[in-house]
């Protein structure tokens, strides 16, 4: 329980040098949310943190969650129950990867490393699975589960936005610019929640739509932020041969992997906007690492298939 304790943790920010900022004169900084823990990182922990502790506190023994067949979130989700000593239960979306399920979990790494930390699986049907949130799906796991405490797909709620407004702290103030990838827009409307009023938030949503907006609108009233939608690379989980080089160089150069459905899509974007010269000279950059490196081994099963090459881990 230790890992989760009240305490905030504050991860460190890393410098970055290249020659495309020094041509710019921008500063980035890596903020290494990442590097909080081997499989409960980035703004898994934060997500989490709050809503263990509540289910905890409210005396359940259960977790069930909602994701895809290579979620982190499923990923951290598992590893951080198995942490607390909380049961997992995980409704995975496809119900054709229950019929050979061995097979399935020896070609897919994020089911793999749930089942290792006891999480039971329960694979479902797309259609199934848009219901997710519906009463009478609710009731039907409820009688199947007993009681158990809910967390979304994507693990965004109320608490988890708690849990993402510990990810700045005091002596970010120095930065003009906080970047941040989106997915559900949990971790930035956390993000945006804390931010100094100085500060500008940039989201890189790693998928298409104009949903977003609304969506993290509902979490923060603040104004001090904006989406660039132009770097989602086709949509969620889409990637080229573009993105996989600048991945791998990004790791050879600066050391520092980057999961290709999020933080590359967002690293990929600051550095193309640098270029572009759409930051003013001096401009002092936070771009929040937030983990999901997990998927990586996943997506190279996937590039394999295509004849593209892998990213190096
Ligand atoms: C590694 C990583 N970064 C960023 C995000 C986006 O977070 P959110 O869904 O809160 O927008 C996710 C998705 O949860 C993620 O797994």
């Amino acid at each position: 329980m230790q890992f989760f304790s009240s305490e905030s943790i504050n991860s460190i920010n890393q410098s970055i040098t290249h020659s495309i900022l020094d041509h710019a004169q921008v500063m980035l900084d890596i903020k290494r949310e990442d590097q909080i823990h081997k499989h409960v990182s980035g703004n898994k922990f934060r997500k989490l943190k709050y809503n263990l502790a509540k289910a905890r506190a409210l005396g359940y023994d259960a977790i069930v969650t909602f994701g895809g067949a290579y979620s982190n979130h499923i990923a951290a989700t598992a590893a951080a129950g198995k942490i607390v000593g909380l049961k997992t239960i995980g409704i995975i979306r496809g119900d054709e990867l229950e019929k050979n399920l061995d097979k399935t979990l020896s070609e897919n790494d994020t089911l793999q490393f749930a089942n290792t930390q006891q999480m039971q699986l329960k694979f479902v049907s797309r259609e199934i699975y848009r219901n997710k949130t519906t009463a009478a799906f609710l009731d039907s796991l409820k009688t199947e589960f007993g009681s158990f405490y809910l967390i979304p797909e994507g693990g965004t709620n109320d608490l988890a936005i708690k849990g993402c407004e510990e990810i700045l702290s005091a002596q970010d103030s120095e930065y003009d610019i906080v970047c941040c990838a989106v997915g559900t827009g949990g971790t930035i409307s956390g993000i945006i929640n804390s931010s100094f009023s100085h500060q500008k938030i940039i989201g890189f949503p790693a998928l298409k739509g104009d949903f977003l907006v609304k969506e993290i609108s509902r979490f923060t009233s603040k104004t001090n932020w904006e989406l660039v939608q132009d770097y989602h690379f086709g949509g969620y989980g889409k990637i080229n041969h573009e993105l996989i080089e600048f991945i791998n160089m990004f790791k050879e150069q600066q050391q520092i992997a980057l999961d290709p459905v999020y933080t590359a899509k967002m690293l990929f974007g600051i550095f193309d906007r640098i270029q572009k010269g759409v930051f003013p000279k001096n401009t002092r950059i936070l771009a929040v690492h937030t983990g999901g490196l997990q998927g990586i081994a996943g997506m190279n099963k996937k590039l394999m298939k295509k004849k593209l090459p892998p990213i190096t881990i």
